[in-house]
């Protein structure tokens, strides 16, 4: 910790001062998510205990196996925004419609979409899991807006980040102006300032792919993993492997290491290929991120932040992490290589 004792909200007052944000909302609202973040740090760090670990017996809108705290931290979260009254509508991965505060709609600005918790499969091991918010204004008042409000690509974010839940909570955001990181205090229950201007180096030295579906991949991403996996000592490969199972956890990695994460489009033969993370929850927020670090996000075609949604749950292929890296790896995908 910087020991310089900057806590969240202080850091939010100030960086919104300097850019001529009077109202405060967008202060409130931040604070609001990372209040959700302690609690839902706080539900995970008891689970065991208190019985919530495991699954609930549901399937969800993605036809994924529900755990019991992706609805306890979806209702913290869901609990958090309405209360703070800023928030029109929300998108989350654990309800299969968007939801819409009526009333707030007439004068609230923002829309919020959010994984409530990422790398659930972690849950019941102990392993870390995170939390990934991504916040749009809203495209105009009243109630026509709201299909708009929606869909708008990840390029109108206004602020986007994660929490993650390991051997410390960490909450790491951007509101358009770089990337700030904080660690739970939990002796004072306070946010402070730990990873000051976040930046991605230029290449890492790590690869981070499920590596057990290469079966499911198409031959582009087949030869970038072998081209990775090669040694060369000129170009410092080869690379080694990381692999979390947690995009929050494998995407932090990243940002402070440097390197490329990956969730390529994947097939079976029965349908066509596609990706496995949701573009509005998990891709866009982190590449928001990603970029404002100094690194790139990418589909292999396409920059991620200007993939147009059309659909609340849309999956999308993710290339993200060093620059240099994802580079190479749309060059791969591009078939350049
Ligand atoms: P979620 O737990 O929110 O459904 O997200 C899981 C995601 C992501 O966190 C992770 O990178 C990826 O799924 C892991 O998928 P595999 O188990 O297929 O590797
Ligand atoms: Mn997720
Ligand atoms: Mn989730």
């Amino acid at each position: 910790m910087s020991g310089k004792g900057v806590t969240l909200p202080r850091h939010l007052l100030q960086t919104q001062r300097a850019q001529g944000e009077a109202s405060g909302e967008f202060t409130a609202l931040l604070t609001q998510i990372s209040l959700a973040c302690k609690v839902i740090a706080r539900e995970i760090g008891r689970a065991a205990l208190a019985g919530t670990l495991g699954a609930t017996g549901t399937v969800n809108v993605q036809g994924e196996q529900v755990k019991k705290l992706d609805l306890l931290a979806n209702g913290i979260m869901v609990d958090a925004l309405e209360e703070s009254g800023l928030v029109c509508t929300l998108v989350s991965e654990e309800m299969d419609e968007p939801l819409h505060f009526g009333k707030a709609c007439e004068r609230a600005k923002y829309v919020v979409c959010f994984d409530p918790v990422d790398g659930s499969s972690n849950i019941d091991i102990n392993g870390v899991v995170g939390t990934i918010f991504s916040i749009r204004r809203r495209t105009g008042q009243g109630p026509e807006h709201v299909a708009a409000d929606l869909l708008q690509r990840g390029t109108a974010q206004v602020a986007a980040g994660y929490a993650m839940y390991g051997p410390s909570t960490v909450f790491v955001y951007t509101g358009g102006d770089g990337v700030n990181g904080f660690t739970l205090d939990p002796t004072i229950g306070e946010f402070l300032l730990s990873h000051e201007g976040i930046r991605i180096p230029g290449r890492g030295k790590t690869y981070s792919v499920n590596e057990g579906h290469v079966h499911r991949w198409d031959p582009q991403t087949r030869r970038l993993v072998e081209h990775l996996r090669t040694a060369d000592r000129a170009t410092g490969r080869p690379y080694s492997l990381r692999y979390v199972g947690s995009l929050v956890a494998d995407l932090h990695r990243t940002l402070l290491e440097g390197a490329i994460y990956l969730y390529p489009a994947e097939g079976d033969g029965a349908k066509p290929p596609a990706g496995k993370l949701r573009l509005l929850y998990e891709a866009a927020p982190l590449g928001f991120v990603a970029e404002q670090a100094g690194g790139r996000a990418s589909t292999g075609a396409e920059r991620i932040l200007e993939v147009q949604p059309t659909s609340p749950h849309q999956r999308v292929p993710l290339l993200i992490g060093s620059p240099e890296d994802v580079a190479l790896a749309e060059e791969f995908h591009q078939g350049k290589r």
